[in-house]
């Protein structure tokens, strides 16, 4: 248990290194936050810097969550105890997620995790982050909301898995809470868009100046 522990801190603590926030200091000195959607993300990086520093953004933090998920594989192999994983993977996802939207060294106002919890679903299960990366991206694509992408794709990822647990029968609870959480804290970090989304006022990509962007 130390050493899920010890995985599960190092997660968060890699997790805490938003790249939005770094990249945009060294871009203008400015933090991300005071522009655009206030969001330290991706889409934000979009909004503010332009495509391609939404694209390294993306990238990078997609990165972070492959990263962490690598790293817990390894401390897997070397503590040879074969029964925490893939508990311990989950776990480190979690962490991972958690230190990107609750930052240590940026005040704890970090981002909503869509592009960290997509490199870690992938890890987990390439297919089930396959699928779902594939539908959140044609809604985004179709209604230029990247916010409304996101939503239906974390609670398409809690969906799945759990039919994959119940068509398995394979049902560990631990995995399933942090399924649970990595969808649902997805989800619950959107409340501002939701929001939005429903009065009409979301930021749409790509919206010319002046218009409802
Ligand atoms: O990257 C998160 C995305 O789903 C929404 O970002 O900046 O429009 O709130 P934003």
């Amino acid at each position: 248990y130390l050493i899920i522990a010890l995985t599960a801190i190092i997660s968060y603590l890699i997790g805490s290194v938003n790249f939005s926030i770094l990249l945009s200091k060294m871009l203008s000195g400015k933090d991300i936050r005071e522009s655009g959607s206030g969001n330290a993300g991706a889409t934000n990086m979009l909004r503010t810097y332009g495509k391609k520093m939404g694209v390294i953004t993306l990238l990078l933090d997609v990165l972070k969550g492959i990263v962490v998920i690598l790293l817990s594989r390894l401390v897997k192999n070397i503590a040879g105890t074969d029964e925490i994983y893939p508990v311990i993977s989950y776990v480190a996802g979690v962490c991972v997620i958690l230190g990107h939207n609750f930052p240590l060294y940026f005040g704890f106002k970090g981002g909503k995790g869509v592009a960290t919890s997509l490199g870690v679903v992938l890890m987990l299960d390439w297919k089930v982050g396959l699928i779902v990366a594939v539908v959140a991206i044609a809604v985004m694509a179709v209604t230029r909301y990247v916010s409304l992408g996101s939503i239906l794709g974390g609670a398409m990822y809690i969906v799945i898995e759990i039919v994959k647990m119940i068509v398995t029968k394979n049902v560990d609870v631990i995995q399933l809470v942090c399924v649970v959480i990595i969808g649902g804290l997805l989800i619950a970090r959107h409340h501002a868009n939701i929001k939005r989304l429903l009065s009409g006022t979301e930021n749409k990509l790509g919206a010319k100046k002046g218009e409802v962007k």
